[in-house]
């Protein structure tokens, strides 16, 4: 009788275990585009009722923008007879997304070693929060960590300072406000510890911005949601309150209060975009509303980090044209030129019109607080891997956005070819071939002066 007793503990305990973490096992990742309004149809309706089990990674938009989605493999055979019967081309991205998500290595960081943390592979929040301890630790003189709040399961949301001193002007970058988008913590973190080492000689335009402006970094804005995305479920991007009804979690990019509730949200706590009851519902918005509010006057930057798309957005999302936005289209521009260039990567640019996240952070603090330049950087990739981003690209992803930071925050508004990528803005690699050639050319003569 004990024996069996024990056994049911046991087991009910593994259980527990076991289902604790969501895995997605021979989910596939599709590509689609709605290319007749029936398809657009067919995929809004499927974002709203899930009357099969699909997770939708970029959601339905308009024609002929592309869909993401993964599928749950039990539902694999209704979702293709569905696309047949719409005569819909599906495309497979990956196979297997748990295999991706899988080799997407978690390493851990070795205390007070600051520079053994490396962008080869990702880390989870403990690692993190202690990194940026050891690294204000170091660097006394410029650097300084501050938590401003806590979340909803009362953990610290940080701010790493950053001034040399004499800065008057500030800038404010926040990243991790999706759990799920590892990727802008990550550069969040890249980007303190370059503008905390950068020097004269060796990057004079990213010393001298981290010598004009103080700079306010804040790496996890929902550390909760960041943690749950790495213990329980991979996708999780809102945070962790409990919102009732057996529901937890409001997506923080929809709960600051400018169009709050707007462009066709749905209000319902069930789903992966809902936005909360009221603008400023959550701690974690708050906290941010809070600090944004102390540190407005003389706040000439915003910049909010996500993923993933490879786009620049500057807001509002209300308009397709940049109303009075010339200059910041054209300095975005800009940037993407110098990342094509840095990696041949290519972002794109536009007014939050395309994506309709109404109650975002960028457009309340623009216009909450008359701040002139502020755009939303959607990292690595353009859909192969998505949120299954490889730790090879960590580095790389992080190298581009920095370049394209710098020239956003230092170019002057000048013309720009209309091809943004047009041979002749990579004609700069070409200089590259020229010491090479010189090499070649002295090994001839060399080599002929020896005869
Ligand atoms: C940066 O630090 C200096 C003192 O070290 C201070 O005078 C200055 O106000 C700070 N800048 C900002 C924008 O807080
Ligand atoms: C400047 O930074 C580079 C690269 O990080 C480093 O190799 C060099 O030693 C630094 N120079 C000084 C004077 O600190
Ligand atoms: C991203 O990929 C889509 C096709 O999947 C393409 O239409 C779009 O131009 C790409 N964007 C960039 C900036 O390369
Ligand atoms: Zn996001």
């Amino acid at each position: 009788m004990h024996i069996k007793c024990l056994m049911a503990i046991v087991l009910f305990c593994a259980n527990i275990i076991i289902t604790r973490s969501k895995r997605y096992d021979n989910f596939i990742l599709y590509k689609a585009t709605p290319v007749e309004p029936d398809h657009l149809i067919f995929f809004q309706n499927l974002d709203r009722k899930k009357y099969i089990d699909v997770v939708f990674w970029k959601k339905p938009n308009k024609l002929f923008e592309d869909v993401h989605f993964i599928v749950n493999p039990s539902d694999k055979e209704l979702l293709l007879e569905r696309a047949q019967h719409f005569n819909l081309d599906l495309d497979v991205l990956s196979e297997n997304i748990q295999r991706a998500f899988d080799s997407q290595i978690v390493k851990n960081y070795l205390r007070l070693r600051v520079e053994s943390y490396s962008w080869t592979n990702y880390h989870n929040l403990v690692d993190i929060y202690q990194w940026l301890a050891d690294l204000a630790l170091k660097n006394p003189s410029v650097t300084g960590l501050m938590s401003i709040g806590k979340s909803a399961e009362d953990r610290d949301i940080f701010v790493i300072g950053i001034n040399r001193s004499g800065a008057k002007s500030k800038v404010i970058v926040e990243g991790g406000m999706h759990g799920n988008e590892w990727i802008s913590t990550e550069f969040l973190l890249y980007l303190a510890y370059n503008l905390i080492m950068s020097n004269r000689t060796a990057n004079e335009r990213l010393f001298e911005l981290s010598k004009n402006y103080h700079w306010y970094l804040l790496p996890v804005c929902n550390p909760d949601g960041y943690e749950f995305s790495h213990n329980e479920d991979r996708l999780w991007m809102r945070n962790r309150r409990n919102v009732g009804h057996g529901y937890f979690g409001v997506d923080l990019n929809r709960n600051f209060d400018y169009k709050f509730g707007k462009h066709n949200i749905i209000p319902n706590s069930k789903d992966d975009s809902y936005g909360g009851p009221v603008p400023f519902s959550e701690p974690e918005s708050r906290v941010i509303r809070d600090f944004v509010t102390k540190e407005s006057e003389g706040l000439k930057y915003y910049f909010s980090f996500h993923a993933y798309g490879q786009k620049i957005v500057i807001p509002y999302s209300e308009s397709k044209n940049n109303m009075e936005h010339d200059e910041l289209d054209n300095l975005g521009k800009q940037a993407i030129i110098k990342m094509f260039r840095t990696s041949g990567v290519k972002y794109s640019i536009s007014t939050g019109y395309g994506t309709r996240i109404a109650g975002n952070s960028a457009a309340w603090v623009k216009k909450n607080h008359k701040v002139k330049y502020v755009y939303t950087f959607f990292l690595r990739d353009n859909g192969t891997y998505g949120h299954a981003l490889p730790p090879d690209q960590i580095q790389p992803t992080c190298e581009e956005a920095l370049s394209g930071l710098v020239e956003l925050m230092t170019a002057k508004p000048k013309r720009v070819r209309s091809n943004l990528f047009s041979p002749a803005s990579r004609a700069a690699e070409n200089l590259i071939l020229l010491p090479c050639l010189a090499f070649i050319i002295n090994c001839i003569i060399q080599f002929l002066a020896v005869f």
